[in-house]
């Protein structure tokens, strides 16, 4: 059943710079239900931060609204929490200060001194962050600085999580490790999560309904893919399943199908020959690196 928890509706937006006008984003329409996982995968530059800016509160959209359980959003608030592929922790204060931070702004009026303390404690434990309180974010390492980041969202207590490429800028290990993490807390506290990510095998692990957008200018929502995945997911035992993988192979077929838009474009413009085949080496590679991470 259906419970609109939040809804982008009919979302452009057009960015204006040294006179020239662009638009990103074209007609976005999505609804997400309370508890429910979204990732978000398109091209690079079509638009995915733009639009989790926009659910943020952080950009204003050209047109069309966001509504967040029953309230439209016109500004950041704590009611919608975001990670960034590249933490955004205070160097000047310690792990555990830059928890506390936000949670003595957001839980002033709920909990008292000792009860945040509890709290800002047990946010960190949960991402495994509880052994190092007093670290400053140059003692610790980008995956850490990430689960810190983590914490920090999840203290708010949002009503929707927004991570865009959290796990982007980490080694494949680390990003592993956070995947897992990331599942085992939605699955115990059930967050509303829209999560942007490039990485196709993340989006089938980690959601729902995997949303992907087209290229820009002008982008939308192409096709929307519901991963219907038990849970809790493995992904060692997901390796292998037929379902896994035809999920992949959906995404991957969208991504490669405006790719191959792109290039019809080009030939139409007449640069086919060299440049083409290029791109199809690029495209075979590509090809190749995914195969080779499937078997990885
Ligand atoms: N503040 C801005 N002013 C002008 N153009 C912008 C601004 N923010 C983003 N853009 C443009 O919007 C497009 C989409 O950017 P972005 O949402 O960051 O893409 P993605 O996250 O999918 O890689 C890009 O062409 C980018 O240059
Ligand atoms: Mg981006």
């Amino acid at each position: 059943m259906s419970n609109r928890y939040l809804s982008i509706e009919n979302v452009d937006m057009t960015f204006h710079a040294k006179g020239v006008e662009s638009q990103v984003l074209k007609g976005i329409d999505l609804t997400v239900d309370r508890g429910e996982y979204i990732a978000i995968i398109g091209h690079s530059g079509c638009g995915k931060s733009t639009l989790l800016n926009i659910v943020a509160g952080l950009t204003e959209s050209t047109s069309g609204a966001v509504i967040l359980d029953g309230k439209e959003v016109n500004s950041p608030g704590p009611d919608r929490s975001v990670v960034f592929q590249n933490h955004s922790l205070l160097p000047w204060l310690t792990v555990y200060e830059n928890v506390a931070l936000a949670v003595n702004k957001t839980c002033a009026r709920t909990k008292n001194k000792a009860e945040r303390h509890e709290w800002i404690i047990k946010n960190l434990e949960m991402v495994g962050m509880g052994h190092a309180l007093d670290k400053r974010p140059a003692e610790i390492s980008g995956g850490m600085k990430q689960r810190v980041g983590i914490a920090r969202a999840l203290a708010m207590e949002p009503k929707v999580l927004l991570l865009d490429e959290p796990f982007g800028a980490l080694d494949a290990l680390t990003r592993a490790h956070l995947q897992e993490e990331v599942m085992r807390i939605q699955d115990e506290l059930g967050n509303t999560v829209i999560m942007i990510t490039h990485d196709v095998d993340e989006a089938v692990l980690l959601s729902d309904r995997i949303v992907m957008l087209t290229n820009g200018p002008s982008a939308r929502i192409g096709e929307i893919l519901d991963i219907e995945l038990p849970r809790p997911r493995d992904r060692i035992a997901l390796a292998d399943d037929p379902r896994y993988n035809h999920y992949r192979q959906e995404v991957l077929r969208f991504l490669y199908e405006k790719q191959r838009k792109v290039e019809s474009l080009a030939q139409r413009r007449g640069a086919v020959g060299e440049k083409e085949k290029g791109e199809k080496q690029k495209d075979e590679k590509e090809k190749a690196k995914e195969r080779a991470r499937a078997k990885a």
